[in-house]
Protein backbone atom coordinates (compact mmCIF):
# COMPACT_ATOMS: atom_id res chain seq x y z
CA UNK A 1 0.00 0.00 0.00
CA UNK A 2 3.07 2.55 0.87
CA UNK A 3 4.30 1.80 -2.55
CA UNK A 4 1.26 2.66 -4.26
CA UNK A 5 0.18 5.72 -2.02
CA UNK A 6 3.79 7.28 -2.80
CA UNK A 7 3.19 6.52 -6.83
CA UNK A 8 -0.12 8.41 -7.11
CA UNK A 9 2.05 11.22 -4.86
CA UNK A 10 4.95 11.39 -7.37
CA UNK A 11 2.58 11.31 -10.46
CA UNK A 12 0.55 14.14 -9.08
CA UNK A 13 3.59 16.15 -8.87
CA UNK A 14 4.80 14.97 -12.46
CA UNK A 15 1.48 16.51 -13.70
CA UNK A 16 1.18 19.41 -11.81
CA UNK A 17 4.59 20.03 -12.77
CA UNK A 18 3.69 19.97 -16.29
CA UNK A 19 0.73 22.03 -16.01
CA UNK A 20 -1.88 19.61 -16.36
CA UNK A 21 -3.35 19.74 -12.80
CA UNK A 22 -3.61 23.72 -12.14
CA UNK A 23 -5.49 24.41 -9.23
CA UNK A 24 -6.48 21.44 -6.80
CA UNK A 25 -8.08 20.14 -10.43
CA UNK A 26 -7.69 16.37 -11.75
CA UNK A 27 -7.89 13.36 -10.03
CA UNK A 28 -5.70 10.41 -9.31
CA UNK A 29 -6.81 6.30 -8.62
CA UNK A 30 -5.11 2.74 -8.19
CA UNK A 31 -6.98 -0.64 -7.74
CA UNK A 32 -4.68 -1.27 -3.92
CA UNK A 33 -6.78 -5.27 -4.30
CA UNK A 34 -9.41 -6.57 -5.29
CA UNK A 35 -12.57 -4.40 -3.80
CA UNK A 36 -9.71 -1.66 -2.05
CA UNK A 37 -8.70 1.35 -3.97
CA UNK A 38 -6.51 4.18 -3.00
CA UNK A 39 -7.52 7.55 -4.52
CA UNK A 40 -6.42 10.96 -4.66
CA UNK A 41 -9.04 13.98 -2.16
CA UNK A 42 -10.97 16.65 -3.42
CA UNK A 43 -10.40 20.16 -3.59
CA UNK A 44 -6.44 20.68 -3.09
CA UNK A 45 -3.58 20.41 -5.54
CA UNK A 46 -2.66 17.51 -6.73
CA UNK A 47 0.99 18.16 -6.78
CA UNK A 48 1.99 18.46 -2.68
CA UNK A 49 0.24 15.09 -1.11
CA UNK A 50 1.17 13.73 1.86
CA UNK A 51 1.11 10.05 2.54
CA UNK A 52 -2.08 10.39 4.84
CA UNK A 53 -4.16 12.51 2.60
CA UNK A 54 -4.27 9.15 0.71
CA UNK A 55 -8.05 7.85 1.00
CA UNK A 56 -8.59 4.46 0.61
CA UNK A 57 -11.96 2.99 -0.56
CA UNK A 58 -13.82 -0.09 -0.76
CA UNK A 59 -16.13 -1.09 -3.96
CA UNK A 60 -19.28 0.91 -2.68
CA UNK A 61 -16.86 3.69 -2.17
CA UNK A 62 -16.90 3.36 1.84
CA UNK A 63 -13.76 5.43 2.97
CA UNK A 64 -11.68 3.46 5.13
CA UNK A 65 -8.67 5.63 5.57
CA UNK A 66 -7.02 9.06 4.57
CA UNK A 67 -7.67 12.63 5.68
CA UNK A 68 -9.84 14.47 3.82
CA UNK A 69 -13.05 13.40 1.54
CA UNK A 70 -12.31 11.61 -1.82
CA UNK A 71 -12.27 13.14 -4.96
CA UNK A 72 -16.09 14.53 -6.48
CA UNK A 73 -15.27 12.41 -9.59
CA UNK A 74 -15.09 9.19 -7.36
CA UNK A 75 -17.99 7.33 -9.30
CA UNK A 76 -16.16 7.59 -12.95
CA UNK A 77 -13.01 6.46 -10.84
CA UNK A 78 -15.30 3.69 -9.64
CA UNK A 79 -17.50 2.73 -12.83
CA UNK A 80 -14.27 2.16 -14.38
CA UNK A 81 -13.33 -0.31 -12.01
CA UNK A 82 -16.57 -1.90 -12.49
CA UNK A 83 -16.25 -2.02 -16.26
CA UNK A 84 -12.83 -3.05 -16.97
CA UNK A 85 -11.24 -5.35 -15.00
CA UNK A 86 -7.69 -4.69 -17.14
CA UNK A 87 -7.75 -1.30 -15.70
CA UNK A 88 -5.55 -0.78 -12.15
CA UNK A 89 -5.30 3.32 -12.38
CA UNK A 90 -7.48 6.00 -13.58
CA UNK A 91 -6.13 9.45 -13.70
CA UNK A 92 -8.23 12.95 -14.99
CA UNK A 93 -6.65 16.09 -15.61
CA UNK A 94 -7.18 19.05 -17.49
CA UNK A 95 -4.20 19.61 -19.88
CA UNK A 96 -4.11 23.05 -21.82
CA UNK A 97 -4.22 21.68 -25.51
CA UNK A 98 -5.66 18.43 -25.31
CA UNK A 99 -8.82 20.84 -23.23
CA UNK A 100 -8.49 23.10 -26.22
CA UNK A 101 -9.49 20.51 -28.65
CA UNK A 102 -12.25 19.55 -25.85
CA UNK A 103 -13.50 22.58 -26.22
CA UNK A 104 -13.10 23.18 -29.81
CA UNK A 105 -14.81 20.13 -30.55
CA UNK A 106 -11.63 19.52 -33.17
CA UNK A 107 -10.86 15.66 -32.76
CA UNK A 108 -7.78 14.52 -31.60
CA UNK A 109 -6.08 13.15 -34.82
CA UNK A 110 -5.66 9.09 -34.95
CA UNK A 111 -3.12 9.24 -38.22
CA UNK A 112 -0.55 11.79 -37.17
CA UNK A 113 2.05 10.10 -34.56
CA UNK A 114 2.71 6.50 -34.88
CA UNK A 115 2.92 6.07 -30.71
CA UNK A 116 -1.11 6.84 -30.57
CA UNK A 117 -1.80 3.75 -32.31
CA UNK A 118 0.88 1.59 -30.01
CA UNK A 119 0.07 3.75 -26.89
CA UNK A 120 -3.15 4.79 -26.82
CA UNK A 121 -5.73 3.98 -29.62
CA UNK A 122 -8.63 6.71 -30.63
CA UNK A 123 -9.14 9.27 -28.68
CA UNK A 124 -12.69 10.92 -29.14
CA UNK A 125 -14.48 13.02 -26.96
CA UNK A 126 -17.33 12.99 -24.47
CA UNK A 127 -20.13 14.93 -24.43
CA UNK A 128 -20.16 17.90 -21.78
CA UNK A 129 -21.20 16.89 -18.32
CA UNK A 130 -21.28 18.76 -15.24
CA UNK A 131 -17.41 18.47 -13.39
CA UNK A 132 -17.70 17.08 -9.59
CA UNK A 133 -20.93 15.00 -9.94
CA UNK A 134 -22.00 11.55 -11.46
CA UNK A 135 -22.82 13.12 -14.66
CA UNK A 136 -19.47 12.77 -15.43
CA UNK A 137 -20.03 8.76 -14.33
CA UNK A 138 -23.19 8.37 -16.90
CA UNK A 139 -21.35 10.09 -19.55
CA UNK A 140 -17.96 8.30 -19.54
CA UNK A 141 -19.80 5.29 -19.36
CA UNK A 142 -19.37 3.71 -23.28
CA UNK A 143 -16.07 5.83 -23.69
CA UNK A 144 -14.91 3.97 -20.24
CA UNK A 145 -15.46 0.48 -21.97
CA UNK A 146 -13.85 0.83 -25.39
CA UNK A 147 -11.61 3.63 -25.05
CA UNK A 148 -7.96 4.00 -23.04
CA UNK A 149 -8.24 7.81 -23.70
CA UNK A 150 -10.88 9.84 -24.42
CA UNK A 151 -11.50 14.04 -23.50
CA UNK A 152 -14.31 14.84 -21.86
CA UNK A 153 -15.98 18.68 -23.99
CA UNK A 154 -15.30 21.66 -22.28
CA UNK A 155 -13.09 19.55 -19.36
CA UNK A 156 -10.11 17.55 -19.54
CA UNK A 157 -9.20 14.29 -20.70
CA UNK A 158 -9.21 10.60 -18.72
CA UNK A 159 -6.66 7.54 -18.91
CA UNK A 160 -7.35 4.17 -18.03
CA UNK A 161 -3.86 2.36 -17.37
CA UNK A 162 -3.02 -1.46 -16.09
CA UNK A 163 -0.54 0.37 -13.91
CA UNK A 164 -0.15 3.80 -12.97
CA UNK A 165 2.49 4.49 -14.78
CA UNK A 166 1.07 3.38 -17.66
CA UNK A 167 -1.71 5.79 -16.67
CA UNK A 168 0.50 8.77 -16.59
CA UNK A 169 2.38 7.92 -19.85
CA UNK A 170 -0.50 7.91 -21.84
CA UNK A 171 -2.28 10.77 -20.59
CA UNK A 172 1.30 12.74 -21.30
CA UNK A 173 1.12 11.55 -25.20
CA UNK A 174 -2.61 12.35 -25.06
CA UNK A 175 -1.03 16.38 -24.36
CA UNK A 176 2.18 15.99 -26.48
CA UNK A 177 -0.49 14.61 -29.23
CA UNK A 178 -2.64 17.93 -28.80
CA UNK A 179 0.29 20.39 -29.41
CA UNK A 180 1.89 18.52 -31.87
CA UNK A 181 -2.21 18.32 -33.87
CA UNK A 182 -2.50 22.15 -33.44
CA UNK A 183 0.74 23.52 -34.50
CA UNK A 184 0.27 21.40 -37.28
CA UNK A 185 -3.14 23.17 -38.03
CA UNK A 186 -1.17 26.43 -37.91
CA UNK A 187 1.14 25.23 -39.97
CA UNK A 188 -1.55 24.34 -42.59
CA UNK A 189 -1.83 19.97 -42.10
CA UNK A 190 0.18 17.55 -42.48
CA UNK A 191 0.97 14.27 -43.86
CA UNK A 192 -1.18 11.23 -42.66
CA UNK A 193 0.58 7.77 -41.67
CA UNK A 194 -0.42 5.46 -44.08
CA UNK A 195 -3.39 3.49 -43.48
CA UNK A 196 -1.40 0.11 -43.72
CA UNK A 197 1.31 1.27 -41.52
CA UNK A 198 -1.25 2.02 -38.94
CA UNK A 199 -2.52 -1.60 -38.95
CA UNK A 200 1.13 -2.52 -38.12
CA UNK A 201 1.23 -0.08 -35.46
CA UNK A 202 -2.00 -1.92 -34.15
CA UNK A 203 -0.74 -5.47 -34.13
CA UNK A 204 2.72 -4.01 -32.38
CA UNK A 205 -0.02 -2.41 -29.55
CA UNK A 206 -1.20 -5.81 -28.67
CA UNK A 207 2.61 -7.01 -27.64
CA UNK A 208 2.86 -3.66 -26.10
P1 LIG B 1 -11.52 16.78 -7.15
O1 LIG B 1 -10.53 17.70 -6.45
O2 LIG B 1 -12.81 16.67 -6.38
O3 LIG B 1 -10.92 15.45 -7.46
O4 LIG B 1 -11.96 17.48 -8.51
C1 LIG B 1 -11.02 18.04 -9.35
C2 LIG B 1 -11.49 18.12 -10.76
O5 LIG B 1 -10.68 18.11 -11.65
C3 LIG B 1 -12.91 18.24 -11.09
O6 LIG B 1 -13.06 18.12 -12.49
Amino acid sequence: MENLRQQIIDIGNRLWRQGMMPAGDGNISARLKPKMYLITPTKVSKGFLDPERIIVIDENETQLGGKGKPSSEIAMHMLAYKLRDDVNAVIHAHPVFATVFASTGMELPYDLLAEVAVKLGKIPTAPFALPSTGEVADVAHDYIRNYNAFLLKNHGAIVLGRNLEEAFLRMELVEHLAKIALITKVLGGYEKIPQESIAILEEMSKQA
